[in-house]
């Protein structure tokens, strides 16, 4: 492993108009997280110490997104779109000090894996002033080519509208992620110029620029999978569909039994524990954890939520944030949980909401049970007790708190505090009139009229 310093600056100031989307491209989101933060996360995974971010006028979603995730990030804006040598340029001021390496990568790029990107860094080590990021591509059309010498080594970038007839032949690609040596890189930069087809300052010159001057560059081989760009909702599709296939990869590895991986729908920050068992049609948002011999039962929805050892979820289940399970807890079909913690073994197995809650260990909430937590203005708690047994169909107005051991009779609506192993009925109580229904029927019967 290298001791240099690391930096890396991330383009991010194209206009994306081919997404037709009000939002800026690189906020687009990938396995439930932004396309541009999946690209910070690289930079924070490869040690660099320093992140900025070049956005174009009018992009303060992107500079709020870098804001909130990178808080010591600096966004430069690219007033006028010249190009990607341009675009770096526009940094100008975070390369007063370079790191050592500084690493040079698109906000529409997501896919690119911190091993294609430390391979890079071990070029620059390798005392090359560039080193670029190719790939294979199975139609390299649009793609500059990297033009090597019989040996292999790179000489040169061509961008596809100034290639020539053979050089467009060539399927070795740049992928766009290049990576420089902190103490040249101002230099090849301030030598591109843009004397070429698209009149546009190409980062790719500094390539035969660093060439010319007698420096080494480098060529690394990434996949095509991990580079590609994202410009249109068919390639945020494509991508999302590479994402998913390594994240349902890296479970299965992780010991995770999935009936139908294919059908598994996992946030890039997933956790699952091994002997976790998911059934088909299962959906996974952003913080989701899964303990030691849980299942996820088919077509659940899932985000923000704990799930301990062993519990079972769904069928048809929906755990919103701030939901917690403990060990052996249940939670059955059609059953909503939000922002509320089940202790061990507590059971809430058939259409529940249950909201803004505690519910003790051991504790059993009957179907229909509802949590009334909202009164149009606030939310209130619900807290149940440990062994206590909610009757099917019972509403708990909160605030209220149900003490241990208590039982609540069905189709009650329990607005006061109920105490330790009582019992509280609220509800109509039952009466009965001995013959008042054969009587009615009678008296109905001989009324009706005749049908014609
Ligand atoms: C670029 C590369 C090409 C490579 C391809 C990979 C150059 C000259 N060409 O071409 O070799 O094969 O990517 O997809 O670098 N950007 C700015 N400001 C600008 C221009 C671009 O921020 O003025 C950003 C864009 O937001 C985008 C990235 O740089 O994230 C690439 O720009 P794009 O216009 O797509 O470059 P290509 O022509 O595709
Ligand atoms: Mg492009």
């Amino acid at each position: 492993m290298t001791e240099r310093t690391c930096q890396a600056i991330i383009l991010a100031a194209g206009e994306g108009t081919r997404m037709k989307s009000k939002h800026p491209k690189v906020v687009h989101e990938l396995a439930g997280k932004a396309m541009l933060s999946h690209v910070l996360a690289l930079v924070k995974a490869v040690g660099a110490s320093r992140c900025d971010v070049v956005v174009g006028p009018d992009m303060a979603p992107i500079a709020d997104l870098v804001k909130r995730e990178v808080p010591d990030a600096q966004i430069y804006i690219q007033t006028e779109r010249l190009g990607t040598g341009h675009a770096v340029l526009a940094a100008r001021d975070a390369l007063e000090a370079p790191a050592d390496d500084v690493l040079i990568l698109y906000g529409d790029t997501p896919l690119v894996t911190s091993r294609s990107l430390e391979k890079m860094r071990d070029g620059l080590a390798n005392h090359a002033a560039v080193a670029v990021l190719g790939f294979r591509a199975e139609d390299p059309g649009g793609y500059g080519r990297l033009i090597t010498d019989s040996d292999g080594n790179l000489l040169a970038i061509r961008e596809d509208k100034d290639a020539t007839t053979s050089e467009r032949e060539i399927n070795f690609c740049n992928s766009g992620v290049m990576a420089f040596d902190g103490k040249s890189i101002l230099t090849l930069l301030d030598s591109i110029g843009k004397e070429n087809a698209k009149g546009e300052y190409y980062l790719t010159d500094a390539v035969e620029i660093a060439r010319n001057r007698g420096d080494k560059v480098a060529a690394i081989e990434g996949s095509e999978d991990e580079v590609l760009g994202i410009n249109s909702r068919a390639q945020l599709a494509e991508a999302e569909l590479i994402f998913q296939r390594n994240l349902r990869e890296k479970a299965l590895a992780a010991g995770v039994t999935m009936i139908s991986p294919d059908t598994v729908f996992l946030a890039s920050d997933t956790e699952l524990s091994s002997d976790v068992v998911i059934e088909p049609n299962v959906f996974f948002g952003p913080a989701v954890k899964v303990g030691e011999g849980a299942t996820i039962r088919a077509f659940s929805h899932i985000e923000g939520a704990v799930i301990g050892d062993n519990v079972v979820v769904g069928p048809f289940a929906r755990l919103r944030p701030g939901t917690k399970l403990g060990k052996g807890s249940k939670i059955g079909n059609f059953v909503e949980v939000k922002n509320a913690e089940f202790g061990e073994g507590a059971k809430a197995n058939h259409l529940a909401y249950i909201g803004d809650a505690q519910v003790g260990d051991a504790a059993n909430i009957g179907a229909g049970t509802i949590t009334c937590n909202y009164d149009g203005y606030q939310k209130h708690r619900t807290e149940i007790g440990h062994g206590a047994f909610v009757g099917t169909n019972s509403s708990l107005v909160a605030p209220v708190k149900i003490g241990d051991g208590a039982y609540i009779g069905s189709g009650s609506v329990i607005t006061k505090d109920v105490e330790s192993d009582a019992l509280a009925v609220a509800r109509g109580k039952q009466i009965s009139r001995l013959g008042w229904a054969k009587n009615m029927r009678e008296k109905m019967t001989s009324n009706k009229p005749k049908n014609k």
